[in-house]
């Protein structure tokens, strides 16, 4: 049973939805609830505040945190839905696992979401495209030197508005030095570490004038992977390309969401490995290519310019490319414009 304490005063009146910087305002509600002695304790939803831990807790020293990312819409009738929960659910019980964290049952998890969504609804604007990004986190929090796991730990989720994340098209550098995930390793988890751990990488990149990396495949650096903020996907003539799941790719509720919609679009979907040699090879047949990542908060941002060994390539971004037609499709569902044919939304 979640226990609710009102905020005295709401933040939204002094937020300005047309100039803001995504990430930084928390709405009024936060959801807390904490791991001790092997169960899940007090479950609440309170005004947004600072956390207090000790030093010594764990999250601190040894990278034990996981978290989800995901969006709640306003529909053209007014309603809120929370898209595709249960599948990042899903997402969030396997990085636990990897991560040797407790399991948050499923109940807990829709109820906290629906219920601090229900409050916090009114801060999605119904004149514009913004949305609600909705951070569930999980932090090792037992105040204690020593490599173990801990026995302690805390379960947050806060909200924050979302308009793009990616305004414009983006330059992309394919990365042949720097591993982002190794076979066996946790990239397919959505854990702290592997994002602190790309940051050298990708600002060693964005001084070349790349927003962002394509990460190679740690053991030949032939394969393209994903781009650490979103998967990567490719529409080659008539076929919707994107590397397949491993150990070391987030599995992308976009990305599951867009090989849908590509396949009820007709076009044939092949999740495989991609060599770079083949987009090089596919350039210079000069062969229909439109490359776009794909993820929660990027939705569908298209690549305007690919770099692979020193050399920039320009992937098809004019108005009449495919992933638009996919993107539109996606947000047409969220929307309630387009049948939702999956069951994706999720009403609160
Ligand atoms: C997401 O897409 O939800 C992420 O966690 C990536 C980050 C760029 C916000």
């Amino acid at each position: 049973m979640i226990t609710i304490q009102q905020s005295a005063t709401s933040h939204k009146a002094q937020f300005n939805y047309d100039n803001f910087v995504f990430g930084i305002q928390p709405t009024d509600h936060i959801f807390l609830c904490e791991y001790q002695s092997g169960e899940w304790l007090s479950p609440r939803i309170v005004p947004y505040h600072n956390l207090t831990i000790s030093p010594l807790a764990m999250c601190l020293h040894y990278g034990q945190t996981v978290f989800e990312g995901m969006k709640a819409f306003r529909q053209k009738n007014g309603r809120v839905i929370i898209f595709r929960p249960e599948k990042h659910y899903e997402r969030l019980s396997r990085s636990l696992e990897r991560m040797c964290m407790p399991q948050i049952e499923q109940n807990m998890f829709m109820d906290a979401l629906q219920t601090l969504i229900q409050m916090e609804q009114h801060w999605i604007p119904d004149d514009k495209d913004i949305s609600l990004y909705i951070r569930p986190f999980i932090i090792a929090t037992e105040p204690r030197i020593g490599i173990k796991v801990s026995q302690e730990y805390l379960f947050g989720i806060v909200c924050t508005p979302m308009g793009l994340y990616y305004p414009e098209p983006v330059s992309v550098k394919v990365e042949t030095q720097y591993v982002r995930a190794a076979e066996g390793g946790v990239g397919y988890a959505k854990c702290g570490g592997n994002y602190g751990a790309a940051f050298y990488p990708t600002l060693q990149a964005q001084k070349q004038g790349f927003e962002q990396v394509i990460w190679t495949d740690a053991q030949t650096h032939e394969c393209i992977e994903e781009a650490g903020t979103m998967n990567i996907m490719i529409v080659m003539e008539n076929k919707l390309i994107t590397p397949c799941l491993s150990s070391t790719i987030l599995d992308g509720v976009t990305r599951d969401s867009i090989l849908q919609i590509g396949r009820d679009m007709g076009l044939q979907v092949e999740e495989r490995k991609i060599k770079y040699s083949e987009i090089i090879q596919a350039f210079q047949e000069d062969k229909h290519l439109e490359i776009f990542g794909a993820g929660t908060a990027a939705v569908i941002s298209p690549v305007k310019c690919i770099h692979i060994e020193g050399t920039d390539y320009f992937p098809y971004i004019a108005k009449d490319a495919q992933m638009y037609a996919l993107k539109q499709q996606l947000e047409n569902i969220r929307k309630g414009i387009a049948p939702d044919l999956y069951h994706w939304n999720y009403a609160i």
